[in-house]
């Protein structure tokens, strides 16, 4: 038998599994950790949670599944994407991490595109335009606001290439994350020079760039001794959350889209070429698979709107929840049930953090509109998943202007795990859910890839046909698609008439 570990940084939390060679998890476990923010709109974490949570759950892992150190044939790592972890010479950490959705870096992002020559040319390097979650203009904001702390940075890793750093000693990363540094020549799978070079950005910061299913370092004595794995293991390349996920999903072939929800949602396509749009309305970068390329596009507080809904207004539920031992999202979504599509003309905009995909707003704010006094909560809990999966269709819109044909949606997430969000998913679509048997999403899929990098399979879509199945399909109820697709024009307007009033009290916000 062939096992590998997954494990994946999360935002919210570690997971890590192993798997064996048909896909079968033997054993799973998370732990979970908080994010700080520090003022509005800036999202930071210690590395040093990260490395704690692989340690426990590396350790409850191998307990759980009776696995021996020497049966780990190979470890992929997965994560959170976009976060700048600081290293300085002794490769200590020298602040915390700025995470994807920090938004702080508005006027940085002008001056990478202005020092590239325009949008445009910066697209045709990198092959993104300068969003504020991205890893450079992180860079570009130590550099002019924490000027002490930039002069002590040697090295800029990847949350879980931090994790890899600790648990190898090697300062490596692969083309998957890399891609969402904004450093990376995507075209060419390798850093871009060119950029380094126009940023004045010494390349050194940066550490050696794998293919995913490559191996790019080995397991130390230090880390065997803390994690109780057996020195010398391999530790494969990886790949960033969402194309470690979308490899977890089967999403290895072009025509094949996904949908996660998690606190971000995405949306996801392979690409056999790269492609090339001057507006950068979708994010593109390096597959997890050698030789191909993703399009995919992002919103950040999908699941997030949820969970902050759980949080601030789903106290009670989650006491009872907590006392019954159910999941407190179940009891909400079982009281948005008690209404029916578009919440009687209630929206919910799950701008919670700004926006990347479509508006590339930072300052877009969430809210309700159309609150009248026939609602109740169980209207705000629908139109929070409502809004949340308009916000998806945006992207899935901007994947069918690129030619993909769209007939089904395999979903992964939070979402998918609830039978009324799938089917507000399917109907808001106008396209079938799938789901499938494997539900763990980017650290089943790092541990595919590590089976992959130590010879269990050939290829990863040889891996993915091994292991992923279609369990559950929703279908869509064409009545209803009907409502949501008269609902979506006013939705997707409302952002265009707010955007100003947007800009104003974020105005307000940093003034005060
Ligand atoms: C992808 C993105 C998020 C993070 C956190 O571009 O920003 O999905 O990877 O999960």
């Amino acid at each position: 038998m062939s096992v590998t570990l997954g494990i994946d940084i999360g935002t919210s939390g570690t997971k890590t599994l192993a798997i064996d060679e048909r896909g079968t998890i033997l054993a799973s476990a998370t732990a979970e950790y908080s994010c700080d923010h520090p003022r509005p709109g800036w999202s930071e974490q210690h590395p040093h949670l990260w490395w704690e949570a692989t340690v426990e759950t590396i350790g409850r892992v191998l307990a759980a599944g009776k696995l021996r150190p020497e049966e780990i044939a190979g470890i992929g790592l997965s994560g959170q994407m976009h976060g700048s972890v600081f290293l300085d010479e002794a490769g200590e950490v020298i602040r915390p991490a700025l995470l994807w959705n920090d938004q702080r870096t508005a006027a940085e992002c002008r001056e990478i595109e202005e020092k590239a020559g325009g949008r445009e040319a910066l697209i045709r390097m990198v092959a993104n335009p300068a969003l504020t979650g991205f890893t450079a203009p992180k860079l570009l904001w130590l550099r002019r606001h924490e000027p002490a702390q930039w002069d002590r940075v040697r090295q800029v890793l990847l949350p879980k290439d931090y994790v890899r750093y600790r648990l190898t000693g090697t300062y490596a990363t692969e083309v998957s994350d890399a891609s969402g540094t904004l450093l990376l020549d995507v075209a060419n799978r390798r850093w871009s020079g060119e950029l380094l070079s126009k940023l004045q950005l010494d390349p050194a910061l940066l550490p050696a760039c794998y293919e995913s299913p490559e191996v790019s370092g080995r397991v130390s004595e230090i880390a065997a001794r803390a994690t109780g794995l057996k020195p010398g293991t391999p530790v494969v390349g990886g790949g960033g959350d969402q194309p470690a996920g979308a490899v977890g999903n089967g999403i290895v072939r072009q025509g094949v889209v996904s949908a996660t929800m998690g606190t971000s949602g995405v949306v996801f396509a392979q690409a056999d070429e790269l492609g090339f749009d001057p507006l950068g309305r979708l994010q593109r970068g390096c597959h997890a698979v050698p030789g191909a390329w993703h399009v995919m596009g992002v919103v950040l507080a999908a699941g997030g709107s949820f969970q902050w809904f759980r949080n601030e207004l789903g106290k009670a539920e989650s006491a009872m929840a907590k006392e019954r031992g159910i999941d407190p999202y179940f009891l909400l979504t079982d009281e948005a049930a008690t209404v029916g599509p578009g919440a009687e003309g209630l929206f919910f905009l799950p701008y919670l953090t700004g926006e990347r995909t479509p508006h590339f707003d930072p300052e877009a704010r969430g809210g309700w509109i159309g609150l009248t006094v026939r609602h109740g909560r169980a209207h705000m809990i629908r139109s929070v998943l409502e809004g949340a999966t308009f916000a998806m269709r945006d992207s899935l819109e901007l994947i069918r202007e690129m030619g993909v044909q769209i007939e089904e949606v395999r979903a992964s997430g939070g979402g998918a795990r609830n039978p009324l969000w799938r089917q507000i998913q399917a109907d808001i679509y106008g396209a079938g859910v799938q789901t499938l048997n494997s539900t763990e999403g980017p650290a089943f899929g790092v541990a595919l890839l590590a089976q992959v990098g130590t010879g269990g399979f050939a290829t990863v879509p040889e891996a993915c046909d091994a292991t992923i199945r279609v369990v559950d399909s929703t279908t869509v109820d064409s009545k209803v698609q009907a409502d949501y697709d008269r609902a979506y024009v006013i939705y997707r307007k409302l952002y265009v008439d707010l955007r100003d009033s947007f800009q104003a009290i974020a105005g307000l916000v940093h003034r005060a």
